[in-house]
């Protein structure tokens, strides 16, 4: 096969390592792809929304499927865009179509969604600029701390957790005057849950699905989960409290009856499903849906997929999925994130990385990263993630830690609490 991934960051590096190991692999292309997606395949100039250059670039090429690493361009519509033409529509796109990334595009969609579908989240109500009054009368009737979600993409930063009621009913009032642009135009507001935190993947071909394994990230940038929020610094797999019981729950109450709502809202569906889950008491409830891979957890889940990652979108391109198995590999994964000094504030670019050559053992994943006069330089906030295997998480966590110091560039920060609350 002859494969295209989209995208360029860790989460693509890890996905572009794992299928690369696949014998079915002849070729695989990465566009844009990173410093690191150079060692696991070639990379394209190409950039993720630029479906005509893609286009020209599938043809060209003879790619046989495509595989789509971030939302972007799923909620653009790249999987319509290949359906519906002539010269693409026999090159699968893993990835859903436009009507199912609608579950990440829009938070008051997806939270339509699991209330029509009985999927536990928490209560909420959406309000726009003409409903204003109501929806800081509705604050009132909450109690703190509130939460406060622009409708639309905002690259991870939407979500904002006031404590105070005059802070909720402020930022509510600038998130509807356009503090996002048309992404906050509309404002879920909804209950605030207490509980720990876990990422459940799974791939569904719209009609069966196999659970990937779970993994947890840390979003902050401060030790302790204190500080600003980042796109992740650090993710563990497998996560204790997500035993046989709890998945059971998560399995019944939550992928079931979403892969079913899916089938019956006629929303065609064929790629990963990330649910973002909080425990509350020993039952899960939903935070969030996102349409592709969370990032750092491919860093890590991908290291504790067994089975052949490309076998699998085969199969869920044909609709077959329900015939495999996916197995796991029992061992724990995790992943450091080496991330720019300032990030996730402003931070500089194009600082030399050295020691990545030294690294023995852990597995070394580019998120941003470039080549610049022939030396790998920092090209991002998230710079590199650093993942190992280990009998347990301990063990694995001490390895990346160790081959971590070894990876050197100006200004390097990371957390040294990883997986340390679990
Ligand atoms: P989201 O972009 O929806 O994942 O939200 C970002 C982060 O905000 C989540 O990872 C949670 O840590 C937090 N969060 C979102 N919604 C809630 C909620 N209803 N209760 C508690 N925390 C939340
Ligand atoms: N790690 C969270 C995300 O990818 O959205």
């Amino acid at each position: 096969m002859k494969i295209l991934l989209l995208g360029s960051g860790g989460r693509e590096h890890a996905l572009a390592w794992k299928i690369s190991q696949s014998p079915k692999v002849e070729k695989l292309f990465i566009a844009p792809g990173n410093a690191g997606t150079k060692g696991v395949g070639e990379n394209v100039n190409l950039k993720v929304n630029d479906f005509e250059g893609i286009k020209n670039f599938c043809l060209n090429e003879g790619i046989t499927m495509v595989v789509v690493g971030p939302e972007d361009p799923l909620v653009n519509g790249i999987y319509d865009f290949f359906k519906d033409d002539e010269l693409l529509k026999s090159i699968p796109v893993i990835g859903p179509s436009k009507k199912g990334a609608v579950l990440e595009g829009s938070k008051d969609f997806a939270k339509g969604f699991m209330q029509r579908h009985q999927i536990p989240t928490a209560a909420y109500k959406t309000f726009t600029g003409e409903t204003l009054d109501e929806g800081k009368a509705f604050l009132r009737t909450l109690q703190p701390p509130y939460v406060l979600k622009a409708d639309g993409l905002c690259a991870g930063k939407g979500v904002l957790i006031l404590p105070t009621l005059e802070e909720a009913e402020k930022e509510l009032e600038e998130m509807l005057g356009g503090m996002f642009g048309g992404a906050s135009s509309r404002v879920v507001i909804e209950e605030f849950m207490s509980g720990i935190e876990c990422s459940v993947f799974v791939l569904t071909d719209g009609k069966s699905y196999k659970i990937l394994p779970e993994a947890k990230d840390y979003k902050r940038i401060g030790e302790g989960d204190t500080g600003l929020n980042t796109g992740g610094m650090g993710s563990v797999s497998p996560v204790p409290f997500a035993d046989k019981e709890w998945m059971k729950k998560v399995e019944d109450r939550i992928i079931r009856p979403t892969v079913e709502g899916l089938k019956t809202e006629g929303i065609d569906y064929k790629g990963f499903i990330f649910f973002g889950l909080i425990n509350v008491g020993g039952n899960p409830k939903v935070i969030e849906y996102n349409v592709r891979m969370g990032d750092p957890e491919t860093e890590t889940v991908m290291l504790r997929l067994k089975s052949d990652l490309v076998d699998l979108f085969e199969s869920v391109a044909a609709g077959t999925l329900a015939e495999k198995e996916v197995e796991f590999d029992e061992r724990a994964a995790v992943c450091i994130m080496l991330v720019s000094g300032g990030y996730p504030g402003s931070y500089e670019k194009g600082f030399p990385i050295s020691g990545i050559d030294e690294v023995d053992g852990s597995i070394v994943f580019h998120a941003g990263t470039a080549i610049k006069e022939g030396q790998i330089v920092t090209n991002g906030g998230r710079v590199i993630a650093v993942s190992s295997y280990g009998k347990d998480k301990e063990e694995a966590l001490q390895k990346s830690f160790t081959e971590a110091k070894k990876i050197k560039f100006q200004g390097k920060n990371f957390r040294r609490d990883i997986g340390a609350d679990l």
